[in-house]
């Protein structure tokens, strides 16, 4: 699929094809199918987001788009490259390009070393410019990220979670990446500055030109920066397609349930009238469900979702879902589907 020919005008940036990652498990006596099959494309200059319960396969797919882990099939292409086709030199160059932001800063800066330490570290890792020149791209990356220059003296444990989060972007941002995957960054933020965060990542992506795709499992937040936003269940993709289309009017029953369960803080547009509640956990992705994911716990189920997987199909432009009966006029309150012959 091409989710990117709607919009021939925005050229991909991250080009993902059947994308499997397997884990061994501990005993190495069975595989984690964490992602099993994913497709998409990431377009220049977007937010795209990644929505999911726990386990879902969110964070392995942000590790594999910037090979911090190496797809055990399939293809991910930056810029239509792979990067795994690179010598290593070229690999570890074209790498800065894509960058990745957890959730705890605390595990990301090293408590013994100030904060201008910790910025300059990826530059003098990469052997960039000469020491005066390191330094003031150090300084105006924490500028630029709302920090006062006195903040370079400090250490981790004299700054706020907010302050330290923000010195992971700066981090990030003095490679001068194309792109950074932000994993649950604003989720371990007290909620009265995740708003704050998120504004500096969009004010960023406008200065710099980022692409971000932004990984949660919070609706608000995804509502709030992103402009596509997919779906994930148990390690792939069920539905993906505008912010808006996606939250106001979802196709996928596992989408409806998420959207329906979702707390206060949701738009009244995102919020649904009923509440759909899904019976039963979520299964092991070491022996997922045969046919469609999630029809152990899909109130519309047919004898059908168990025999085939359903296609990732375009039902409307733009908006891609993977169930056997979702149409554009598919609504949680409807009965379930007649079960085609
Ligand atoms: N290194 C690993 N070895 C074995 N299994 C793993 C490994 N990393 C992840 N998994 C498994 O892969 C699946 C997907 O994990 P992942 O961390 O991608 O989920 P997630 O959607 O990011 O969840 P969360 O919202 O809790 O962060 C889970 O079943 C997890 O236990
Ligand atoms: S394919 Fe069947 S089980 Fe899967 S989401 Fe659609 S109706 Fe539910
Ligand atoms: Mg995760």
């Amino acid at each position: 699929m091409t989710a990117a020919s709607a919009e021939p005008s925005r050229e991909p940036i991250v080009s993902v094809r059947d994308l499997q990652v397997r884990f061994q498990t501990s005993d190495r006596r069975a595989t984690v199918k964490a992602v099993d099959g994913v497709n998409f494309d990431v377009r220049r200059g977007e937010t795209f987001g990644i929505i999911g319960e726990s386990g879902s396969g969110k964070t392995t797919i942000g590790r594999a788009l910037v090979f911090l882990l190496k797809p055990s099939a399939g293809a991910i292409l930056h810029d239509g490259t792979d990067p795994l086709a690179l010598s290593r030199k070229q690999f570890q160059s074209h790498r800065r390009d894509y960058q990745i932001i957890f959730q705890d800063p605390n595990a990301a800066l090293n408590p013994r070393m100030t904060i201008l330490a910790s910025v300059l570290e990826p530059l003098e890792l990469a052997g960039i410019g000469t020491k005066a020149e390191r330094e003031r791209q150090a300084r105006e990356a924490l500028e630029r990220v709302g920090l006062p220059q006195e903040f370079g003296e400090r250490y981790p444990h004299q700054l706020s979670g907010g302050q330290k989060q923000r010195v992971v972007i700066a981090r990030a941002l003095t490679l001068r990446p194309k792109l950074i995957v932000c994993d649950e960054v604003v989720a371990a933020l007290d909620m009265s500055i995740r708003g704050d965060v998120l504004n500096l990542f969009a004010d960023l992506q406008r200065d710099l030109g980022l692409t971000y795709v932004f990984i949660t499992h919070d609706l608000a937040v995804v509502s709030h920066i992103s402009e596509r936003v997919a779906v994930m269940y148990l390690g792939q993709f069920v539905e993906l397609g505008p912010t808006e289309a996606v939250s106001e009017r979802p196709l996928h029953p596992y989408t409806q349930a998420l959207l329906s369960a979702e707390p206060r803080p949701l738009p009244s547009s995102m919020r649904l009238e009923e509440r759909i509640v899904l019976q039963g956990e979520v299964p092991s992705p070491i022996d997922p469900p045969t046919g469609c994911r999630f029809r152990t716990r899909c109130p519309h189920a047919q004898p059908l979702c168990a025999e085939q997987a359903p296609e990732w199909r375009e039902l409307k432009p733009d908006h891609w879902v993977a169930c056997h009966f979702a149409d554009p006029n598919f609504s949680p309150d409807q009965e379930p589907p007649e079960e085609t012959p």
